[in-house]
């Protein structure tokens, strides 16, 4: 059969397949990196069991520290193992159907994949100790979490937004008693907070330095 276009042309197409393949490969990658990010703003996420902060903090009573607790030490919070859960909930409410994920998890071994509610680019340097080591409460940056079913994101977590207390942190200092008291506002907060900033010998001029966040 006569060959109906030149053999150059099935170069050509192979080529074009070729770079089409690779486009729809690096499209499908860009809308997965700008479709898969942490939550939004105020947006409840779907978790492996419907952990309520709300019955726990709130309700419950129980310290941040019992769960999060690296928070004073490290740069990371923590978040607990199943076995934390287990020292209440082998005993208390074993029968209940909202807590049948955990129970089946812990007996199964695998541990919880929680979905983050925070999360920062990998490019910025964050360090929890510091921040609570230093006057700055839990609620400064995550609100009232005792009063949240759903966990929730208040702050935006921006540049900006870091630097409106790093440039001010007398603004929003507390003493060390109250970092972990969802619900404490001061009398005077300018006062009290230029006492603060001299008493933990804060270096304002530092908190603004690129290389404190960006290492
Ligand atoms: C009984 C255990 C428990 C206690 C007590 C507790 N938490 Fe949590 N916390 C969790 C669990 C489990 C998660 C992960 C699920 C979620 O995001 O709701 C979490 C998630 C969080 C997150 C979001 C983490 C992320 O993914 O970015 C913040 C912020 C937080 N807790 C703050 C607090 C604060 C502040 C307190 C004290 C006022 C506190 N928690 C007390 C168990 C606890
Ligand atoms: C110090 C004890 C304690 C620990 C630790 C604890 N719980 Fe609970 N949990 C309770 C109590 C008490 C209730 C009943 C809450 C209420 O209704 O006020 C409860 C209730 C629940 C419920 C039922 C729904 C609800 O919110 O009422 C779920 C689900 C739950 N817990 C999950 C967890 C998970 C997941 C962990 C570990 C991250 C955990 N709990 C750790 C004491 C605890
Ligand atoms: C200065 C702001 C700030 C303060 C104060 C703060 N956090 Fe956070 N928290 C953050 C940021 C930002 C992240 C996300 C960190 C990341 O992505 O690396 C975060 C993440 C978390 C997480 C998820 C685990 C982790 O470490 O990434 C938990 C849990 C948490 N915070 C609990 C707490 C508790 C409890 C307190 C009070 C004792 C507290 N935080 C105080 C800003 C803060
Ligand atoms: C509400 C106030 C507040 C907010 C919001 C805040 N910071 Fe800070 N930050 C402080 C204070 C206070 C210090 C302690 C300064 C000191 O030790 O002199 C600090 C210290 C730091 C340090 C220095 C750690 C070191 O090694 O000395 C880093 C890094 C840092 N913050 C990063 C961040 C980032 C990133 C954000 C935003 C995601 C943020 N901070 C938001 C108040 C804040
Ligand atoms: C207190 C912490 C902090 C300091 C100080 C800081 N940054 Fe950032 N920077 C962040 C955070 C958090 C982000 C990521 C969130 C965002 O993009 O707003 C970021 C993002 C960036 C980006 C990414 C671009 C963008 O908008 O997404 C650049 C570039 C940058 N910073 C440059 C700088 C330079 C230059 C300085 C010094 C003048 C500086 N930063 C100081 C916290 C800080």
């Amino acid at each position: 059969m006569a060959q109906l276009f030149p053999r150059r042309f099935g170069f050509f197409f192979r080529l074009g397949l070729l770079a089409f393949v690779a486009l729809a490969v690096v499209a499908a990658f860009a809308w997965r990196a700008t479709t898969a990010r942490p939550a939004g703003l105020n947006d409840p996420l779907q978790q492996p069991v419907a952990f309520s902060h709300k019955h726990h903090v709130g309700d419950d009573g129980i310290d941040c520290r019992y769960c999060h607790a690296s928070v004073e030490t490290s740069a990371f919070a923590g978040i607990p193992p199943l076995s934390t859960c287990l020292t209440c909930h082998s005993q208390l409410f074993t029968g209940q159907p909202a807590l049948a994920p955990v129970i089946r998890a812990f007996e199964s071994g695998f541990a919880f994949h929680w979905q983050r509610v925070h999360q920062l680019p990998d490019f910025v340097y964050f360090d929890h100790s510091v921040h609570v080591n230093n006057g700055v409460g839990c609620a400064s940056c995550h609100g009232p979490v005792d009063r949240m079913p759903f966990t929730r994101r208040v702050a935006p977590l921006t540049m900006q937004w870091c630097l409106e207390c790093h440039r001010q942190p007398e603004k929003f200092l507390r003493p060390p008693e109250r970092v972990f008291d969802l619900h404490w506002s001061a009398d005077d907060q300018q006062v009290l907070g230029r006492r603060l900033v001299a008493f933990f010998h804060i270096d304002k001029q530092r908190l603004t330095d690129c290389s404190i966040c960006h290492r």
